[in-house]
This record gives structure tokens, C-alpha cells and sequence, in this order.
């Protein structure tokens, strides 16, 4: 087949090649983990949903930097094959899997024992594991199931995970959010009721992401002088799994534009890597780091401090952390 004769211009070969590249380099933020020498030697980090994806090459790079990681996966088969993946690469053994399913709060508690039981110190805890395109589902433990996962698992992990943090400080936590957190609402009048009603379904992933947003604020602010750190990142629009629960029309689309334009999973792992090892972010507290690894402001949905305070013990009282207070 022939060509129209405009596209073998060779302008038209120089433009294409200047918008790949352009398309190419606006991928990547300013700031790139391999230039970073930050050493994690003697610190112990925890990565949740770490077997693929975002979390599985922050748990490479701290790897690499020489940490004793432990990737905390929901599923034995995917989680060992990461972890002997990650081993293999970085000639790092202390590479570990532990078991965690952020969806089950016994689970989570099951979990946290483990960690409080075995390891002496946790110096970074990057909340990763989320999901998207869920269908409605209630847990048997009677929490809606997007919230459970992405939300209320994350909020009991890190409380629960809180008293070794202070002792290890200065000690940084990472919640991962997302540019879609400002869709998201919270109805405090009525949080587990209005929020979880089926036909306000399509908005639940952007809810949990703005709770993440909100609870990483609020407990930077508890967190005040005690050497631990909380910040949420959005790590972009990044070619993962994450589609996994959509159409394969829609996959189809988000792959072949993503293709061009989105962040491999190595690079939509920079904002969290920045913010969990590098110097610049030592300190940080409270913010919200953008993909290319700048503080901007999070959506104003965020700044409410009564909303935040509501919602925070709302989720004190979801995973019954009022009545099984944090050691
Ligand atoms: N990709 C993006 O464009 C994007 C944009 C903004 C924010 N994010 C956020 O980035 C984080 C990582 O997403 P990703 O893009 O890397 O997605 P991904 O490739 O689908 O990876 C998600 C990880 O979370 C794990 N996970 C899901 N449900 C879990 C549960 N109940 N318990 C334990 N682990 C669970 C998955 O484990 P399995 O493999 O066993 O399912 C997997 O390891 C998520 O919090 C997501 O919301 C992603």
C-alpha cells in the first residue's frame, strides 16, 4: 500500500519524531531515583501490594538500595515470585514475603502481630496497595469492599504499625493517592452510609483516594514532633494492572493511548521513592508530592479540618480502634 504523498515528506518524519521524543521526555518528573544515592542500609521498610506495578519497583529500588524490604502481598504465588524476582536482580537476600490483604481487617491485625513480633525497627511504610473498577461487595466483615481495600485497610495497618515507627524514627509513611482525589466526596453527615450507597458507586475509588489524601494529612498533623513523617503522592498516570477490573475496550484505549503518553510503572514509582528515601523530602511532612515529584497543594477538599477530624474518627470507629486502642 502507497503512502498518501504528504506523509513521506521528510518534515513530516522530523515532526513525528519531535513529538515522540517530546511525548517521551514529559513522562519523566525532574527528579530520577537511580541518580539518587540515598542508602538504605540497616533500615527496614514495608511495601504493601508490592508483587506488581507501582509498589512492586519501589520495593526494587529499596531493594537495590540495600534495605531489609518486605513486600506485603495478598497472594502467596504472585508475592513469591516478586520477591525472588526482586532478590535476583538486586543480589539483595533480604528480601521478604508476609502475607496481607488490606481488604480483611483480621488480615491487617494478623499481619501488624506478625511484623511487631518479628522485625525491630520500621523505617518506611509505603501504603501502596489499592484497586480500581471494583465491583460493589460487602466484606464479611461488613465494610464495602473499595473502601475496605484502599482505605480503612491502609488507616489500621499504619495505626496499628505506629508505636514501632515512633521507636525507629525519624521514620517516614507514604500513602498513595491519586490526581483523582479531588472527584472524590465526603459526606460527613453520613460517612459509611451516603458514601456506600450502590448508586453512588462510580465514585468510590476517587472517595478513598481523597481519605487517603485527608487521613495522611490529618495523622502528619498527630504526628508532629514524634520524628515520623506523613505525606500522599500521585504517582501519575501510570501503565499498571490497574485497569485489570475494567472492560478490554477500555483497556484497549488505556493501553494504546498510555502506550504514548503514560508513565511506565518504574517511572510512576518516583514520586514514592522521592518521598520515602530521597534528602529533599527528609523532613517533609503533611504534603502532597505530584508525579514529577513537586509539593503542590492537594484539592481544597482536603483542608476542612472539621470534615477531616469527622472523617478520621469515623474510621477510628470502622476498624474499631477506639475499643482495640494502638500499643
Ligand atoms: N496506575 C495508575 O495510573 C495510578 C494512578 C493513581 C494512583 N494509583 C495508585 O497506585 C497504587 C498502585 O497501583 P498500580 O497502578 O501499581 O496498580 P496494580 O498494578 O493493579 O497493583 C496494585 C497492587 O495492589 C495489590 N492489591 C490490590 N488489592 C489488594 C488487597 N486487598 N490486599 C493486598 N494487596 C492488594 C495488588 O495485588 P494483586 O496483584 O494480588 O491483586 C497489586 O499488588 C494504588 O493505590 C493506586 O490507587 C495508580
Amino acid at each position: 500500500m502507497e503512502l498518501p504523498s504528504f506523509l513521506s515528506h521528510p518534515l513530516w518524519f522530523l515532526c513525528s519524531v519531535v513529538l515522540a521524543v517530546v511525548l517521551r521526555l514529559q513522562r519523566k518528573g525532574s527528579w530520577e531515583a537511580r541518580k539518587c544515592r540515598a542508602d538504605l542500609t540497616g533500615k527496614t521498610a514495608i511495601v504493601t501490594g508490592a508483587n506488581t506495578g507501582i509498589g512492586k519497583h519501589v520495593a526494587l529500588d529499596f531493594a537495590r538500595r540495600n534495605a531489609r524490604v518486605i513486600l506485603a502481598c495478598r497472594s502467596r504465588e504472585r508475592g513469591q515470585k516478586a520477591t525472588d524476582e526482586i532478590k535476583k536482580e538486586t543480589g539483595n537476600r533480604n528480601v521478604h514475603l508476609s502475607i496481607l490483604d488490606t481488604s480483611s481487617m483480621a488480615s491487617v491485625r494478623a499481619f501488624t502481630e506478625r511484623i511487631l513480633r518479628e522485625e525491630k525497627r520500621l523505617d518506611i511504610l509505603v501504603n501502596n496497595a489499592g484497586a480500581s473498577g471494583l465491583p460493589y461487595a460487602i466484606t464479611p466483615e461488613g465494610l464495602e469492599l473499595t473502601f475496605a481495600t484502599n482505605h480503612l485497610g491502609p488507616f489500621l495497618l499504619t495505626h496499628l504499625l505506629l508505636g514501632l515507627l515512633k521507636r525507629t524514627a525519624p521514620s517516614r509513611i507514604i500513602f498513595l493517592s491519586s490526581f483523582m482525589h479531588g472527584q472524590g466526596n465526603v459526606d460527613t453527615s453520613n460517612i459509611w452510609g451516603k458514601n456506600l450507597e450502590k448508586n453512588r458507586y462510580n465514585d468510590t475509588y476517587n472517595c478513598t483516594k481523597l481519605m487517603n489524601t485527608i487521613c495522611a494529612k490529618e495523622l502528619a498533623t498527630r504526628m508532629q514532633g514524634t520524628g515520623v513523617t506523613v505525606n500522599s503522592v500521585n504517582p501519575g498516570i501510570v501503565m499498571t494492572e490497574a485497569m485489570r477490573n475494567y472492560s478490554v475496550l477500555l483497556r484497549s484505549i488505556f493501553n494504546i493511548i498510555g502506550f504514548f503518553f503514560f508513565k511506565t510503572a518504574e517511572e510512576g514509582a518516583a514520586s514514592t521513592i522521592f518521598c520515602s528515601v530521597s534528602e529533599e523530602a527528609e523532613g517533609l511532612n503533611g504534603k502532597y508530592i505530584d508525579s514529577d515529584c513537586t509539593i503542590v497543594l492537594p484539592s481544597e477538599k482536603t483542608q476542612d479540618p472539621a470534615v477531616n477530624r469527622k472523617l478520621w474518627e469515623a474510621c477510628e470507629s470502622a476498624t474499631n480502634l477506639n475499643t482495640h486502642p494502638t500499643k
